[in-house]
């Protein structure tokens, strides 16, 4: 069964930051895509805001340009693009004064009707302007939503701020808080693992699991984000939100319903349930790197340091954590957890090892019996595998093997695989907020992540080299090996 296209209500949607590198490369070729798949119905509009003066026009042309450059050979359909760019309109506004908003007042209150949405891909710094203008010019209708990108603060106190600024002018089932990892299309699949099959929960627990893994590997370097990444490093840029996100699907509890506040109901409780990690064991729990100079993706890559401006900085590119949960489900299973840039590949899994047998009836020569693991790929080549004991076939007595029950996704359905904003952006219109984070889990996030950031502050712990191209620091393999387990490693 192919999946069902439901075309959604006519919108509006504002994107702030509409000439920025998130709407070039992610928003308007991912509602390009839901217009190719008829999705999108008339009159719906897109329209880029920004400070720069453009015409409708020239909006038209950039858009024109952004999905040629980033849609696939043969995406890029001239009829469709036609279609898309009669679409666009353009609105100069500056969020500091009341430059353009009377402009753009003008060009909404010609779809009053239709639904809206408001998507800031701006930096969090002016969060709070936009939102006053959109309050203060009377641009929220009663079908008014607003979308927010991470980072949504750098600490536990600047997400309050930012929280607290976008609650004074939206009421919270107006806010679509977007992690992007949980529109991967894999990242759903965890949970109709977990709740469409009665195989996997009863197995789903302490008694049963050995430990978890979650690894999001990126080959990439700093990707001329220097400015924003020193300052934020791989625990606030992936483990708060993605890492975190992915572990609560994972460990959350059977949500009674899909229903966005059971879902994100159980997620906070796992959020809630992460044990500390503070100045007293940040240093046995945790593992920061930075890389150098190696190679990657097959040629030479220059260090972190040496792609910063001034050369020095202690921010890690590379973390990984040994995470616990304390409730009853999965008191003694370690969550290791880690994520960083320029490593041995681009490769996100969560990987769920079972417990060994308690008794083995075979004899030494049938070999070692390894554990059941279950291997959840998110990226690339989506799919899932699930390790199995056999016995190897034919004669010569009972030898046993390790093998996998292997499905790719892309083997399996053959279907184009989507971009998460895909899903997320027209989820924003059918008003679903399930895959968004809601207002107390970010909080709750952080609340376990600024113990750490202060930790490393107050020991001083130094971010540790790695190679570029490797899987990260030693001092990482030893937080695992140290319990007796290894890094799943297979790219
Ligand atoms: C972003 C981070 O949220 O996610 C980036 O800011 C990172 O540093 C990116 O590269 C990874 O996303 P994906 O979808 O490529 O795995």
């Amino acid at each position: 069964m192919s999946s069902q296209i439901i075309p959604v209500d006519p919108f509006d949607y504002v994107v702030f930051g509409g000439t920025g590198d998130l709407a070039e490369r992610k928003l308007l070729p991912a509602l390009y895509h839901r217009q190719l798949d008829g999705q999108l119905s008339d009159p719906t509009r897109i329209i880029g805001a920004s400070r720069a003066d453009m015409s409708h026009e020239e909006y038209r042309a950039f858009a024109q340009a952004a999905l040629k450059e980033h849609l696939k050979p043969g995406e890029y359909e001239d009829g469709q693009i036609k279609i898309f760019t009669d679409r666009l309109f353009y609105a100069s506004v500056d969020a500091k004064s009341e430059k353009g908003w009377d402009k753009l007042k003008a060009l909404l209150d010609e779809g009053k009707d239709r639904i809206r949405a408001f998507y800031l891909a701006v930096a969090p710094a002016i969060f709070g302007d936009i939102s006053e203008k959109i309050r203060d010019h009377k641009l929220i209708t009663k079908n008014t939503r607003i979308v927010v990108e991470k980072p949504i603060g750098r600490d536990l106190a600047s997400a309050l701020e930012l929280n607290d600024m976008i609650g004074k002018v939206f009421r919270e089932e107006q806010v679509f808080r977007i992690d992007h990892y949980l529109g991967k299309e894999t990242v759903q699949n965890l949970m109709a693992l977990r709740f469409a099959n009665a195989l996997y929960e009863p197995l789903w627990n302490s008694a049963h699991i050995d430990h978890v893994q979650i690894t999001v590997a990126e080959s990439v370097g700093l990707e001329s984000r220097a400015g924003y990444y020193d300052k934020a490093g791989a625990l606030r840029d992936m483990v708060q939100n993605h890492i975190l996100q992915l572990l609560c699907l994972v460990a959350m509890e059977v949500p009674p319903s899909m229903e966005s506040e059971s879902v994100r109901d159980e997620k906070l409780k796992v959020l809630r349930a992460l044990k500390r990690i503070d100045a007293s064991n940040v240093e046995q729990l945790t593992v920061r790197g930075q890389y150098r100079a190696g190679a990657s993706s097959g040629g030479p890559v220059k260090g972190y340091l040496d792609e910063l401006e001034g050369g020095v900085s202690n921010t890690e590119t590379f973390v990984a954590i040994k995470a616990e949960i304390g409730n009853w489900r999965w008191a003694g299973v370690p969550f290791y957890i880690r994520t960083g840039k320029r490593m041995a590949g681009r490769m996100s899994e969560i990987v769920i090892t079972f417990k060994q047998i308690p008794h083995s009836i075979f004899d030494a020569a049938a070999g070692r019996i390894q554990s059941n693991q279950l291997i959840i790929r998110l990226q690339p080549d989506e799919g899932v595998k699930q390790s199995l004991m056999i016995k190897d076939p034919g004669p010569g007595g009972m030898r046993l093997r390790n093998v996998s029950l292997d499905m790719s996704f892309a083997e399996a359905f053959k279907a184009r695989n989507a971009d998460a904003y895909e899903r997320l952006l027209l989820d924003v219109i059918r008003s679903n907020q399930t895959l968004f984070m809601r207002r107390d889990e970010v909080e709750a996030a952080w609340k376990w992540v600024d113990p750490i950031l202060k930790a490393w502050e107050t020991t001083g712990q130094q971010a540790q080299g790695y190679t570029a191209g490797t899987w990260g620091p030693s001092q990482s393999i030893a937080l695992i090996e140290r319990d007796g387990r290894t890094w799943h490693e297979v790219i």
